[in-house]
């Protein structure tokens, strides 16, 4: 079996530190978890998505390498904002030769304008096709909650209750972008106009931040989870070139497998950390795992079932919604925080049955899909 012997995670938000400062700190923190020496570890990953364009730095396997001082093979992986989770599923590859093996999510993002930052996301998109006519994320996603709008009568409403309920969950995780901020339907509901239907509050944020997780094949603490299933799908690049606009066909192969993977279906997972880039983003996951049936999603978002209290407790750390969105962490941040869940760590917002955790991370709009299950001690 492949465990997760360490983890470590910096604040998400507007932050001080470099990016290499950022990936320092949360290095030293898993090491310090999983009580290794960086010259233990056999081979790293850095999953990353704009550092070449944000802050001019590329060739991160290197960085990386000079941050472990050490010599061995380390990689970038880059997916967009599924960098993180393609990142874990290419460790776990890895693992068949080295052990242990070290994969860091960091992304410095808040030293650039957000125009600045909007255009070079959209590097995720189609150059010929989503970016020649401005198709940059905000646009792609309204697209889609148009068609959910239409195609299943979701409503504004329902997409503020899941924003809601993501800045909820966010002010029980002091390293959350949004810790500090009271939220509540009425400024959710007032906020301005990003691109139609979306407003402001149904966007993730720009944040800085990192997250690193170590991988082994055998169980370091008594309290280490372990994999039940690691998949990934892909589908076209721009989502012009899609059908249906309701759905990830991505995210739907990829869980499909996951399930098959694991000997498990939807009913079994107790809790997931999903892909809530926009709250539309969230809305399509819930249906595209099976938590829900096409366009009943909101009937549940309503009913409070994917709150902390629910039967389904989705993002409780905040989502990338709340808990911030530093791109090529935030796949490595869901891994984080599903570990703290099954360790029974996640002090004020710990479920009481988080016994199977999901993990379910996006890149561009709907391009990359990669899921992971784990199952706790
Ligand atoms: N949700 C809630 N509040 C937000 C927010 C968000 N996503 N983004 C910014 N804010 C708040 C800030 O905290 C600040 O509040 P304050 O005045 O109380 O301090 C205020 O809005 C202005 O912040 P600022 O950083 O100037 O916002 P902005 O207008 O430049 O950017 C967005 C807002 C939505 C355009 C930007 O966050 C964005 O582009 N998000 C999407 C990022 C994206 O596409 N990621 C990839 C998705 S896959």
């Amino acid at each position: 079996m492949d465990y997760i012997t360490g983890i470590g995670r910096t604040k998400f938000g507007k932050l001080q530190e470099s990016l290499p400062e950022l990936m320092a700190l949360a290095i030293r923190e898993a090491l310090l978890d999983s009580s290794l020496q960086p010259q233990d570890i056999q081979a790293a990953y850095i999953t990353n998505f704009v550092g070449d364009s944000l802050v001019d730095q590329l060739h991160l396997g290197a960085l990386l390498s000079s941050l472990l001082k050490t010599n061995i093979p380390a990689t970038r992986i880059e997916s967009a904002c599924a960098s993180g989770g393609v990142g874990v599923l290419q460790a776990r590859m890895a693992l068949e030769q080295f052990d242990p093996v070290l994969v860091i999510g960091a992304e410095k993002m808040s030293t650039s304008s957000s125009p600045a930052v909007a255009k070079r996301l959209g590097t995720a998109g189609c150059a010929l096709i989503d970016q020649e006519v401005g198709l940059i994320f905000p646009a792609n996603y309204a697209l889609m909650a148009q068609e959910h709008m239409r195609e299943y009568g979701t409503t504004s409403h329902d997409l503020a209750l899941i924003a809601l309920k993501n800045h909820t969950n966010a002010r029980l995780n002091p390293l959350a972008h949004f810790y500090h901020k009271d939220v509540d339907l009425e400024m959710i509901e007032d906020s301005p106009t990003v691109c139609s239907p979306l407003r402001l509050f149904d966007c993730s944020p720009i944040s800085d931040g990192a997250v690193a997780v170590i991988l082994s094949r055998e169980q370091k603490h008594s309290h280490d989870p372990h994999f039940l299933a690691s998949t990934m799908a892909t589908d076209s690049l721009s989502i012009v070139e899609r059908r249906d606009l309701t759905t990830f066909r991505a995210a739907t192969i990829a869980s499909k497998k996951a399930y098959h993977q694991a000997e498990c279906t939807a009913a079994d997972i107790d809790f997931a950390q999903v892909h809530d880039c926009f709250t539309i983003a969230e809305l399509v996951a819930m249906e595209d795992l099976g938590f829900a049936d096409a366009g009943r999603a909101a009937e549940y978002v309503r009913d409070n079932r994917f709150a902390l209290s629910g039967d389904k407790p989705v993002n409780t750390d905040g989502g990338l919604k709340a808990d911030g969105h530093p791109i090529g962490a935030s796949g490595v941040a869901q891994i984080y925080e599903t570990v703290l869940q099954l360790r029974g760590q996640a002090e004020k917002r710990q479920l009481d049955c988080a016994r199977i955790g999901l993990t379910h991370n996006i890149g561009g709009a709907g391009g990359t899909c990669a899921i992971h299950i784990l199952e706790g001690a």
